[in-house]
């Protein structure tokens, strides 16, 4: 990238936000901590096909450049790169072929085949291209995070991976670009998810996971609207399961919840 070329020979620092856009304050999280430890910061907005597994889902993914453009302005973002299909995917939309050990054999990487070979591919050529100091994902997606990591290690970038917390409304739930496809009752239903999640995070000490797990879906699938894809108790490192409190050092509880037509997915820590 040209632009950036002055940039780096004066030794500022870059940092770099990748997002699909459809921009939320979840995002703009991630730009304000990026400005606030960097000189520098990009952008990039891109619908990447490659990751989505399901047609229609990449087909109704809500788009606002316009929008986006205005409140990356406002968050202080010095670059925005907004590239199209063809110049990311020159020779046809194709993943690049990843081992990534168990890290995305499990939760996404089970349920959404092809999906994580997809985010590899876009972010590694999205790191080229910007090749900055540091690189700032939520921890809305925890796997994804985790694979960004191992990606990064793999191939001894030097670039610096910044995990931030996730951003949620005030009733609990997730933000989340796909939010914007509920309707207002699913919207509603939908806060049943964070509320499972917090309880998990409460109430863990005193349970199996077996049965918290099992509390915990019960509870998201109370009105029979949602249906949990998974609901695990994982090692935030190894992210594989764990079937007892005792083994891990830190635990999340992740899952992945279909309402409607959307599909959500969510995790919190366990202290
Ligand atoms: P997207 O879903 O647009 O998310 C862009 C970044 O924002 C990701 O790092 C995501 O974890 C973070 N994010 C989303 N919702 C958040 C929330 N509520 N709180 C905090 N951070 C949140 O993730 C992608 O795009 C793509 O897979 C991408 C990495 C850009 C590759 O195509």
């Amino acid at each position: 990238m040209k632009l950036l070329t002055p940039v780096r020979l004066e030794g500022k620092i870059i940092s770099f936000v990748p997002t699909m856009g459809a921009l939320h304050q979840g995002h703009i999280s991630l730009v304000e901590r990026a400005r606030s430890e960097s000189e520098v910061v990009v952008c990039s907005i891109f619908v990447n096909p490659t990751q989505f597994n399901n047609p229609d889902d990449l087909k109704n993914y809500p788009r606002n450049n316009a929008k986006d453009l205005v409140m990356l302005e406002k968050a202080g973002v010095d670059l925005v790169f907004l590239p199209t299909v063809e110049e990311m995917y020159p020779e046809g939309e194709q993943s690049e072929t990843y081992d990534f050990g168990l890290l995305d054999k499990v939760m996404e990487g089970a349920h959404r085949p092809g999906h994580f070979a997809g985010v590899a591919t876009i972010v590694a050529k999205l790191f080229e291209i910007v090749r900055p100091r540091k690189a700032y994902f939520g921890e809305k997606d925890f796997q994804q995070l985790a694979v960004i990591r191992e990606l990064v290690r793999q191939k001894q970038l030097p670039i610096e991976i910044i995990g931030c917390a996730t951003i949620r409304e005030e009733s609990g739930l997730a933000m989340s670009s796909r939010n914007v496809r509920l309707t207002a009752q699913e919207r509603r239903e939908a806060d049943n998810i964070s509320k499972a999640l917090m309880m998990v995070s409460r109430e863990w000490k005193n349970h199996t996971v077996d049965e918290m797990v099992a509390k915990a879906i019960k509870m998201i699938e109370k009105n029979g609207m949602m249906k949990v894809e998974y609901l695990e108790i994982a090692d935030e490192n190894s992210l594989q399961p764990v079937k007892s409190w005792d083994k891990a050092d830190r635990l999340r509880c992740l899952t992945a919840v279909q309402l409607g037509k959307v599909r959500l997915i969510d995790n919190v820590p366990l202290n």
